[in-house]
């Protein structure tokens, strides 16, 4: 009988230590500054990365930088939270193989899906070495988390098709708009121009419809807020910082307006040392967007995503303010 009680008191000790480990593994708070760490404990690596929302659960997909190619892996995360964030693996198998061998570095990918052909479609920027080819490649895949399979690459043109521009497709990041259209957004005329590109309806073309901007622009990430699209894009200084800006528009191919810097406050400069990589839309919240960008810090694999909520100033105008620590409630709790 007292053998019994024993076990079975145990038993309950270990349950109730199980569930304190787990409630304090959860995370409850951006750390902005601080190492990410996935549910496995390990530091997040999915770098100049884009989030995209798929049926109830974020994923986040990115550059893992290991030290061996400039893009290891192309990877992605889960998360209900956007703060506990599962290690998903490498969704490209033999990404430095075979036709994909000539690229040592895979950068910027984001992934939309395709409510026709109900693909998941993978637009990245493939480069060599020697970082002259400016190109543009899509993968395809049945599901968010892979395996994605190479379906073309090729140079996206500058404005309708072509003009005298060089055609090198660098920075990039894709929109998928509330009416099904969807466009890539790409640094291009060798960082001088900022190109909007109409994607095919499969996603896995352009369209042929594109303008150019007409901006200095790396890193360049577009969201949509009330009708408002807000385009977010860095300057050039490689993997140093510099004060990122935005731009608004009433269409993706129609007129933009430039606004200026959009970090702002104290420690605001070179915007936190971040380069912007993506906006979120957070899910159940009303009016809830954050801000994600890249502390890049060699060996790059030290790199750091740097999270904070964005204020809207006014129906056109936004700022992003620095926060050592904060939640998603008490951010957007209005
Ligand atoms: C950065 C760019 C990165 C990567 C890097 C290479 O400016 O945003 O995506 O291309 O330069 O030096």
């Amino acid at each position: 009988m007292i053998a019994r009680r024993l076990v079975f008191w145990s038993c309950l000790a270990i349950l109730l230590i199980m569930c304190l480990v787990d409630a304090k593994s959860q995370i409850a708070f951006f750390t902005p500054g601080q190492t990410i760490l996935d549910t496995d404990g390990n530091p997040i690596k999915a770098f100049a990365g884009g989030i995209s929302y798929f049926n109830g659960t974020y994923y986040w997909y990115g550059e893992f930088k290991d030290g061996t190619f400039p893009t290891a892996a192309i990877v992605v995360y889960t998360s209900q939270d956007l703060l506990n964030w599962k290690y998903r693996g490498s969704i490209v198998p033999g990404l430095h193989e075979g036709e994909l061998a000539p690229y040592v570095s895979v950068e910027r990918p984001h992934v939309i899906y395709n409510d026709r052909t109900k693909k998941y479609v993978m637009w990245v920027h493939p480069e060599n070495q020697e970082y002259n080819l400016g190109l543009t490649g899509v993968f395809v895949s049945d599901s968010p988390t892979g395996p994605f399979t190479l379906s073309g690459i090729f140079h996206d043109r500058g404005p309708d098709g072509g003009g005298p521009f060089n055609d090198d497709n660098r920075d990039q990041s894709i929109f998928k708009d509330d009416d099904g259209k969807a466009y890539h957004i790409f640094s291009s005329h060798k960082n001088n121009g900022l190109v909007i590109s109409e994607m095919s309806s499969d996603y896995l073309r352009p369209s042929g419809h594109s303008i150019d901007v007409g901006v200095v622009c790396e890193a360049p990430t577009v969201f949509k807020r009330n009708g408002v699209y807000f385009l977010l894009r860095s300057e050039c200084s490689g993997f140093g910082f510099n004060d990122n800006k935005y731009a608004t528009a009433d269409s993706m191919l129609g007129k933009w307006t430039d606004h200026g810097i959009l970090a702002q406050g104290p420690n605001s400069a070179n915007t936190f040392s971040t380069q912007v990589t993506e906006v979120v839309k957070v899910r159940g919240k009303k009016d809830a967007y954050v801000f994600v960008g890249d502390r890049w810090k060699e060996p790059l694999d030290k790199t750091l995503d740097i999270f904070l909520p964005i204020t809207f100033t006014g129906a056109r105008t936004l700022a992003v303010y620095w926060k050592d620590n904060w939640d998603i409630d008490s951010a957007f709790n209005k």
